[in-house]
């Protein structure tokens, strides 16, 4: 089966690649640049659901193919959602991770509820007369968190080192890769999509074995 997945970002086509080709057998994946994609896609979404799709779609439309897309960011509950889907631009452009960060130790003075989440959301779209054709398949993950007051750790990116999560007794930029990982919105986010898919897989299959009377 081939596969495009909707980004220009190489570490998360990287990441990607691996996860798919473990989970669904006879993939052939390719980036954006690989299916002559060149251009930036806008996301002009309200929810991370609707940016994934836009993604996907868009590599879909172009390639013909099967398109999976991601979107993911951070919901702080007293700032009604924000950042959001403006994560990564939160205190404008360029992206700029340490002024995001200062903006919403900013707008979270004085506020005592700090409670956050990390939310990431997978949206795939088969053109029809791919195999697996219907309705998108989507998964999403989240971690939940708090924002603490100041920051701590040096790995990761984002928001990481503002991002507490008390299971763990650290920040995201306190944890290694591999603890990071293994309870990440993205992580979940991998799963809930893995789980999607199969789904899919698994009726395919039920509804060729009824067209046999089977
Ligand atoms: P993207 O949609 O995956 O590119 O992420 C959008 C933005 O959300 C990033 O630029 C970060 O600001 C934030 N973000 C998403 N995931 C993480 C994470 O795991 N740690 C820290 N920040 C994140």
């Amino acid at each position: 089966m081939k596969i495009v997945l909707a980004s220009h970002n190489q570490n998360k086509i990287r990441e990607l690649k691996r996860i798919l080709s473990v989970s669904i057998p006879e993939v052939e994946v390719f980036s954006l640049d690989e299916v002559g994609l060149t251009d930036e896609i806008e996301e002009n979404g309200t929810t991370f659901e609707e940016n994934a799709l836009i993604k996907a779609r868009a590599a879909a439309e172009f390639s013909g193919l099967c398109s999976i897309a991601d979107d993911s960011g951070l919901i702080v509950n007293a700032l009604n959602g924000e950042p959001g889907v403006y994560s990564a631009r939160y205190a404008g452009e360029p992206c700029d991770d340490q002024k995001n960060n200062e903006k919403l130790l900013k707008n979270l003075e004085g506020i005592g509820d700090r409670s956050a989440a990390f939310v990431c959301t997978i949206a795939c779209v088969i053109p029809e007369g791919q195999p697996l054709a219907g309705d998108p398949i989507i998964g999403t993950g989240y971690c939940p968190g708090e924002i603490l007051f100041n920051p701590r750790g040096n790995a990761g990116f984002g928001y990481d080192p503002l991002f507490w999560f008390d299971p763990f007794g650290k920040t995201f930029a306190e944890m290694s890769a591999e603890e990071k990982n293994a309870i990440s919105h993205r992580g979940a986010g991998v799963k809930a999509f893995a789980d999607a898919f199969n789904k899919r897989i698994a009726e395919e299959k039920e509804k060729l074995w009824k067209r046999y009377g089977l």
